[in-house]
C-alpha cells in the first residue's frame, strides 16, 4: 500500500510495464476487428460506443490483474471495480470510437494510474502506426525507445494547435465557437482528429504547440497529463488550476503555449461559467 502522490521509482516502472502490455494487447485486438462492418450502439446522441470498446477494456483490465492482483479500476465502459486503494487505474480502452467504427483511421486505448489523484503512469497507445507514448512520474516521456519533448515554439502566431469540439456540453457551443474564432484567427493552424489522448500525447511530442477542449472525462487526460508534464509541458484548467481530472476543461500546451492559449480560452471561459452552462452534477 502506497502512502502519498509521490514517484515510487521501481514500483512506477513496473507498473509501466504493464500498462504497455495491456495496451498492446487491447489494441492488437481492436486492429483486427477494424474496418470490418463493427455494429455500432448509442451511448447518446452522437456518442458511440460498440462491443469492441467493452472487449478491449475486459482485456485491458484481465491484463492488469494477472499482473498486479487485485487493482482499482476506473473504466469508460466497465465503471469502477475493485478494493479501494490510493493507486487507481484510469482506463479508455478505444479513445475515437467515431473515428474506429466510421473507419477513420485516428483512434488510441489509453491507460493511466493515479497515486493519490495524481496520475504517476501513462500509456497512449495507437495501434494502427504500432506508436507507443509512455510516461512515468520524474523518468520522462517516451514515443516508443524515444525520448520526447514539447514543441519549442513561444509565439501564438506560429502555434499549431488541436482541440475537440463540445460535442457532449451543447449549451457551450456558443462559449467554444468565440473562443475558437479567437484562437483560430490567432494560431497557424489548428485540428480535430477525435482522439483527445492521442491528442495529448502529440502535444508531449512536440507535434502540437497546445491543446484544448472542455468536459472531458478523466480517462481522456489522465495519461495524457503525465506524459505532457514528464515532456516538460503545462496541464490546467481553465483557470490555471489542477482541477482537470475532475472538472474535464484542460489547457495544454508547451510553456508559453499553455500560458497564452490558457489567457486567450480565459476572456471568455472560466470553470464557474462551464459549471453554469454544463453542470457537472447534472
Ligand atoms: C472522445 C474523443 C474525442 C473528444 C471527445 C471524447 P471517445 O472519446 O477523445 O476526441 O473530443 O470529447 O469523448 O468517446 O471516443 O472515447
Ligand atoms: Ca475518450
Ligand atoms: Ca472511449
Amino acid at each position: 500500500m502506497t502512502t502519498s502522490g509521490e514517484a515510487e521509482p521501481d514500483r512506477d516502472a513496473a507498473l509501466l510495464a504493464e500498462a504497455r502490455g495491456a495496451a498492446r494487447r487491447a489494441g492488437a485486438h481492436l486492429l483486427a476487428s477494424f474496418r470490418t462492418g463493427v455494429e455500432i450502439e448509442l451511448k447518446g446522441r452522437n456518442d458511440l460506443v460498440s462491443a469492441l470498446d467493452r472487449e478491449s477494456e475486459e482485456l485491458i483490465v484481465s491484463a492488469l490483474r494477472e499482473g498486479l492482483g487485485e487493482i482499482r479500476v476506473i473504466g469508460e465502459e466497465g465503471g469502477v471495480t475493485g478494493p479501494l486503494s490510493d493507486e487507481e487505474w484510469i482506463i479508455d480502452p478505444l479513445d475515437g470510437t467515431a473515428n474506429y467504427l466510421h473507419g477513420h483511421p485516428c483512434w488510441s486505448v489509453s491507460i493511466a494510474c493515479l497515486r493519490n489523484g495524481v496520475p504517476v503512469v501513462g500509456v497512449v497507445y495507437e495501434p494502427l502506426a504500432d506508436n507507443l507514448f509512455s510516461a512515468v512520474r520524474g523518468q520522462g516521456a517516451f514515443w516508443n525507445d524515444d525520448s520526447i519533448a514539447v514543441s519549442r515554439t513561444t509565439s501564438m502566431s506560429e502555434a499549431f494547435l488541436a482541440t475537440g469540439f463540445p460535442f457532449r456540453a451543447h449549451p457551450a457551443l456558443d462559449l467554444y465557437l468565440g473562443i475558437f474564432r479567437r484562437v483560430f484567427l490567432g494560431v497557424r493552424g489548428i485540428r480535430r482528429c477525435g482522439s483527445a489522448a492521442l491528442d495529448l500525447a502529440h502535444v508531449a511530442a512536440g507535434v502540437y504547440d497546445g491543446f484544448f477542449e472542455f468536459r472531458l472525462s478523466k480517462w481522456d487526460v489522465a495519461a495524457g497529463i503525465v506524459l505532457i508534464e514528464e515532456a516538460g509541458g503545462v496541464v490546467s484548467d481553465l483557470d490555471g488550476g489542477g482541477e482537470v481530472l475532475t472538472s474535464g476543461n484542460i489547457v495544454a500546451g508547451a510553456p508559453q503555449i499553455h500560458s497564452e492559449l490558457r489567457s486567450w480560452v480565459a476572456e471568455d471561459a472560466s470553470e464557474a461559467l462551464l459549471e453554469e452552462l454544463c453542470p457537472l452534477s447534472h
